[in-house]
């Protein structure tokens, strides 16, 4: 049994020393003065990802020159959460016309990062933007033209693919573990306290999410990718919304403060008890009504929370996909079956039993050997994977991207666009071609 966490702390260690030999403000444009930050959209996400640590770890080599939202109140907290002095907007076009920023950060709702990402390419920012990098085929292919008219390039933060545990099974496979990859199989389960928090926001709602089958799948979809090194070819899927939404339960409401049903409901949350959540969404309610508590069987919900994909990628290789969004348990088995062997993982996230401390991966050769990796989750946000992200994005934009984990509008939009297909598959019954959805033609091989 081997064990990566010290390996893997050298090479991290490497990568930053790399870095390092670089002038760390050797970065974007190469300049000297502190990178001018802008940030649309200060919700969780934006606060806590992009907001309060980007100031706590960079300040030395960025400083925030404003931030945006349309809530008004949101806008205010999230200045005040951050300890910055710049002017907050709920004008974005005046906010870059005002605090001429150099960087943006995208962090609104997803199905509106396109607008941002867009006017921020004209502007000639250095655009970063959250995953999924927009939720429709024409949303894609508008990015790409505001690509091609500017020259300038979006950055996309797949912050999964600077997971350890990725990055190990990205390594393995390009070292040949398993020879040629033939199939793969991936299910990914949400808990009910997780998958729930999907169905209690804006993510309930296809016009903001374009459902899990982008908003969260993309993550899943954009390492699927990276593992293959291949691009998405065609889709089918089925999906269904069987166990949340108002057809599901004879019990429902607008949301959990006010729900007569609290005594009974497995879903009931007392917002109440959460300082955070009142502070960042409850007190800025009544600026958009924005319900953070929405009950988790309202009518509005029109997403799925059962999904099978399968599709086939531009290499020949085919997945097997699911997404279940109410489990008992949180995690994700994958397998990968090549011509030398197979690679299994089962990453537990939340079990009933407790999450073990290592995370395991076990290459099982053809005839028999058997070789198992323990990986250590590292600190920070998402198994480590936030504060790596960050790093190679504000400190060491020009150190040797080693393991491939920068990604543009190409991967964006190759990971949103098997959620798109999947939801044209689930609609038609009909099998979906990526060709078809935009300009973009799969390669076999990605760049
Ligand atoms: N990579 C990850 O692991 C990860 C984790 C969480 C969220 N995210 C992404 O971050 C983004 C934000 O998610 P969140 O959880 O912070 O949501 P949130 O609801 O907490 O915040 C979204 C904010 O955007 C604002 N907004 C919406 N439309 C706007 C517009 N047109 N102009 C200006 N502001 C607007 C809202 O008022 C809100 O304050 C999403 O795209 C989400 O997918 C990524």
């Amino acid at each position: 049994m081997e064990s990566l966490n010290r390996r893997k702390f050298i090479q991290h260690t490497g990568l930053l020393a790399a870095g390092s030999l670089l002038s760390p403000l050797a970065g974007y444009g190469y300049r000297r003065e502190k990178q001018r930050l802008a940030m649309v959209g200060t919700g969780g996400r934006g606060i806590g990802m992009w907001g309060t640590s980007v100031v706590e770890a960079y300040s030395d080599i960025v400083e925030f020159v404003g931030l945006c939202d349309i809530n008004p109140g949101r806008v205010a907290y999230a200045k005040n959460q951050m300890k910055v002095a710049c002017p907050v907007y709920t004008d974005f076009d005046k906010m870059l016309r005002e605090a001429k920023p150099d960087t943006l950060i995208v962090t609104t709702t997803d199905s509106t990062h396109h607008e941002f990402i867009i006017k921020g390419l004209e502007a000639g920012l250095r655009v970063i933007s959250e995953k999924p990098m927009t939720t429709d085929a024409e949303k894609c292919e508008a990015i790409f033209e505001a690509e091609k008219r500017t020259g300038n390039k979006v950055i996309v933060t797949f912050n999964m693919r600077y997971t350890p545990y990725v990055e190990e099974i990205w390594e393995l496979l390009r070292n040949g573990e398993i020879g040629d990859i033939k199939s793969v199989d991936l299910n990914w389960y949400l808990d009910t306290s997780h998958g729930a928090s999907y169905f209690r926001r804006w993510h309930g709602e296809r016009q903001f999410g374009g459902t899990l089958l982008v908003h969260k799948a993309t993550h899943h979809f954009d390492t699927l990718n990276y593992w293959m090194d291949s691009e998405p070819e065609e889709v089918f899927a089925y999906g269904s919304l069987d166990f949340y939404g108002q057809k599901n339960s004879p019990i429902h409401h607008t949301h959990c403060r006010t729900c007569p049903h609290k005594s009974s409901c497995n879903f009931y949350w007392d917002i109440t008890k959460d300082r955070g959540a009142m502070n960042l969404y409850v007190d800025h309610e009544k600026h958009d009504g924005y319900l953070r508590d929405g009950c988790v069987f309202r009518k509005e919900i029109d997403i799925y929370d059962t999904m099978a994909v399968q599709y086939r990628y531009a290499n020949g290789v085919p997945v097997n996909y699911s997404l279940t969004a109410f489990s008992p348990y949180e995690g994700f088995r994958v397998a990968i079956n090549g011509t030398k062997g197979r690679l299994d993982a089962w990453i537990k996230s939340s079990m009933p039993t407790g999450v073990p401390p290592y995370q395991e991966i076990v290459i099982t050769n053809l005839f028999g050997h058997v070789k198992t990796i323990q990986v250590i989750p590292q600190s920070g946000g998402h198994g480590g994977s936030d504060p790596r992200l960050k790093d190679k994005i504000f400190r060491f934009p020009d150190s040797p991207d080693r393991f491939k984990q920068s990604a543009g509008s190409r991967d964006g939009a190759m990971s949103a666009l098997i959620g798109i297909a999947a939801r044209q598959s689930i609609e038609t019954g009909k099998i979906v071609k990526i060709a078809d959805l935009t300009s973009l033609k799969p390669l076999a091989k990605k760049a």
